[in-house]
């Protein structure tokens, strides 16, 4: 009996091809819209591989159902979707896709800072309003990004790829995480300090730790009062680590410049939210990885971690909690 494998997406054609040589492969291709929960409900207990995107909640109530499952393969890095715990439980392999997306990831960022700080999206929108009568001195005026004070929050994969952008541009650059990384305070002479102190001194504080029960909530009105009045957050991680409400507050009350977002509480991030009427915020809709090159990679890994678990093997990006 060949296994049976669910992808709630529509995987590149070759990828296809690959998998159907050696399982029985479904996917979800409706209008490139996440799988419906009771179809993926309907299926658990019929598959013994999942391939899932961020988009698909795979928590206890659904590991619960599956009785095949050996192999849950997220087009991710992050895994904050999947309960990992209890597909361990379950002896579920949980895999991610990192290192592949850590330099494109890293690329957003910066022009998330570059973007926030120079105020590029307001200066096109004020252009093609009508609004550009004359060069005058203070006009758009933003914030400096070269010569300024990174704080990176989650000094990880991604977190060492900013690192190296912001060196280019003569940045100070602090950092605070779990575990102190000496070996890269000593690599590219990286501050590290604690949260408190990397709030109160940086310009630029960009958020990269995953999103778990330590991290939820991380940033709230406590953690922004402590930034400077002209500072700005950067969060390309995941929306629930800053507090958003908290977050409206401080940006209308000008008790921070501004934020650049790619990811949000709830996604996508209804168009009737605050934060999307607000003039000092850049808002995207979770393109951190998004070059068709590092997508690419990113099937590819997820493909290769699912086959790998299904054949018996140890998948090369498993999720050890
Ligand atoms: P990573 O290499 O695992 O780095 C995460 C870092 O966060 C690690 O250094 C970790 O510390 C630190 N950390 C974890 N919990 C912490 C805590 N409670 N306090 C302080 N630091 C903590 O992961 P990555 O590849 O850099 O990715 C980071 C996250 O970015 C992913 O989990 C994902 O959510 C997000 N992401 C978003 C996009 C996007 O499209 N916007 C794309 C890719 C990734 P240790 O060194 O102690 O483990
Ligand atoms: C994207 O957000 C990822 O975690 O890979």
């Amino acid at each position: 009996m060949r296994q049976k494998v669910l992808i709630t997406r529509k995987p590149p054609t070759y990828l296809m091809e690959q998998l159907s040589a050696k399982f029985d492969v479904e996917t979800w291709d409706f209008e490139d819209q996440p799988i419906r929960r009771d179809v993926l409900i309907q299926k658990i207990d019929k598959i013994e591989g999942l391939l899932c995107l961020l988009t698909d909640t795979i928590d206890n109530d659904l590991l619960q159902k599956s009785d095949n499952l050996k192999v849950v393969s997220n087009l991710a890095v992050g895994y904050d979707n999947i309960d990992v715990n209890n597909a361990q439980l379950r002896s579920i392999q949980v895999t991610n896709t990192p290192g592949i997306l850590t330099e494109t990831t890293a690329d957003l960022t910066f022009a998330l800072i570059l973007t926030t700080a120079r105020r590029i999206i307001e200066a096109s929108n004020e252009l093609r309003s009508g609004k550009w009568k004359t060069w005058s001195p203070f006009m758009l005026a933003g914030m400096d990004v070269h010569n300024s004070t990174l704080g990176i929050i989650g000094m990880g994969e991604i977190g060492t790829a900013v690192v190296k952008r912001a060196k280019g541009f003569g940045m100070k650059i602090l950092y605070y995480n779990r575990t102190r990384k000496k070996h890269l305070e000593e690599e590219h002479g990286i501050v590290y300090t604690n949260l408190d102190e990397l709030l109160q001194t940086s310009d630029f504080v960009s958020v990269l730790t995953p999103l778990t029960p330590e991290t939820q909530n991380m940033i709230t009105l406590n953690e922004l009062k402590m930034m400077k009045k002209t500072s700005i957050l950067i969060n390309t991680s995941r929306g629930g680590i800053i507090n958003e409400n908290d977050l409206i507050t401080a940006l209308k009350s000008e008790i921070i410049l501004g934020a650049g977002l790619d990811v949000y509480e709830q996604e996508p991030i209804p168009l009737d939210h605050q934060l999307l009427s607000l003039p000092n915020v850049v808002t995207l809709p979770h393109i951190g990885s998004a070059s068709v090159q590092t997508r690419m990679k990113m099937w590819e890994l997820a493909v290769l971690n699912l086959t790998i678990g299904l054949e018996g093997g140890t998948p090369p990006n498993l999720v050890q909690k």
